[in-house]
């Protein structure tokens, strides 16, 4: 059994337009130690797939389906305490906007002693030795005297530090990073991602890492998903996905890569616009925007299905001899551009 089983997902938000349905089936395992990266365009519902595993969404006006089993047990149907004892401790998220999660009147220490009171029973020393802790672990200077400090004290890569070290407080076995360092600037970013893999090589922990930034993906995931409208468009393995893509729209955002050996730095971005998830495109939801579509895309939905051995998931109608040429057309155009 894998630690997280996701099985065929659906979120859908109520809405006085009508009914988004912001994750439409999306499934996947992760096993104890692997980093899963999933990527796609803003609004492709990375953020909803995971707040959904989370329990976080409002029930008031959403509508969730499917399973996301942590060791068997779904947290989509589990008892709310159940939820309460297994969030924070057995699966963890850092959010993707560090001021919104964190309490601006409550001290930084007093906010990580909480995130240990809620599940363990410490005293008061013990807790503020943890929260001391969990700050050197994500290499917040002078720890013993930052954590008296208010969050509007603190720069925002410290304050991401801060939400990192929350996330990690209690150990996770899981840990779900949402665009943990967008905001950041290259250097932070890359002691960020450092520190995580440092952890997650000690503990074994598995994270789920949601970006735009496929330079980050290729550095520190063993999966990928690629998301597009609300589903998985790709799975498969950081290889396959860099060097034998199988989707237009994963092709898209390999062109779309920043030439970082260019001094005009080019952002290439896919033609046209994501898709409404009110009224999704009949068909294939990527056929608007792709230059290869046909006729059977504009009206039948492809499944998702696998292609060749191994872990490797498209939802494409191309046929397999143009997927290959295509892939090593656009591979063969990243390498050209790298030498
Ligand atoms: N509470 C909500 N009510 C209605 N629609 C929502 C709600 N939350 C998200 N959505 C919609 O669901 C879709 C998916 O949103 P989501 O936040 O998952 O995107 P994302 O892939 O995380 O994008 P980004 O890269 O910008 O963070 C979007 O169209 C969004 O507008
Ligand atoms: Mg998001």
């Amino acid at each position: 059994m894998a630690l997280l089983e996701v099985e065929n997902l659906k979120t859908r938000f109520r809405t006085d337009d009508g009914v988004v349905t912001a994750v439409d089936g999306v499934s996947f395992t992760l096993e104890k130690g692997e980093t899963l990266g999933i990527v796609g365009e803003s609004g492709s519902g990375k953020s909803v797939t995971c707040l959904t595993i989370m329990g976080l969404n409002d029930p008031r006006n959403t509508v969730s389906e499917g399973a996301a089993r942590l060791d068997g047990v779904d947290l989509l149907t589990t008892d709310p305490e159940s939820l309460r004892a297994l969030r924070g401790m057995r699966i963890a998220m850092i959010f993707q906007d560090p001021m919104t999660s964190l309490n601006p009147v409550k001290k930084i220490g007093w906010q990580l002693e909480e995130a240990v009171l809620v599940h363990r029973d410490v005293s008061r020393k013990e807790s503020r030795a943890l929260a001391i802790d969990a700050m050197k672990s994500v290499r917040i200077p002078r720890a013993e005297q930052r954590i008296d400090d208010y969050p509007h004290q603190f720069s925002g890569g410290m304050r991401q530090r801060v939400m990192i070290a929350m996330a990690l407080i209690n150990e996770p076995d899981i840990v779900i990073a949402d665009e943990p360092t967008t905001a950041l600037d290259v250097t932070t970013q890359a002691q960020i991602l450092d520190l995580m893999n440092e952890l997650q090589r000690e503990r074994e922990m598995a994270i789920i890492m949601i970006t735009h930034d496929l330079g980050v993906v290729a550095e520190v995931a063993d999966e990928v998903i690629v998301m597009y409208g609300g589903q998985v468009a790709e799975h498969a393995s950081v290889d396959d996905i860099f060097y034998r893509p199988r989707h237009p729209y994963t092709w898209g955002l390999l062109g779309s890569l920043p030439r970082l050996d260019l001094e005009v730095e080019r952002l290439e971005q896919i033609p046209g616009q994501p898709p409404s998830l009110l009224n999704p495109p009949s068909g294939c939801r990527f056929h608007p925007r792709c230059t290869f579509a046909m006729d059977i895309c504009r009206t039948e939905v492809p499944q998702l299905l696998p292609f060749g051995e191994g872990l490797h998931l498209q939802r494409c109608w191309l046929d397999d001899a143009t997927k290959e040429r295509e892939s090593a057309r656009t591979v063969a155009g990243l390498q050209q551009e790298a030498s």
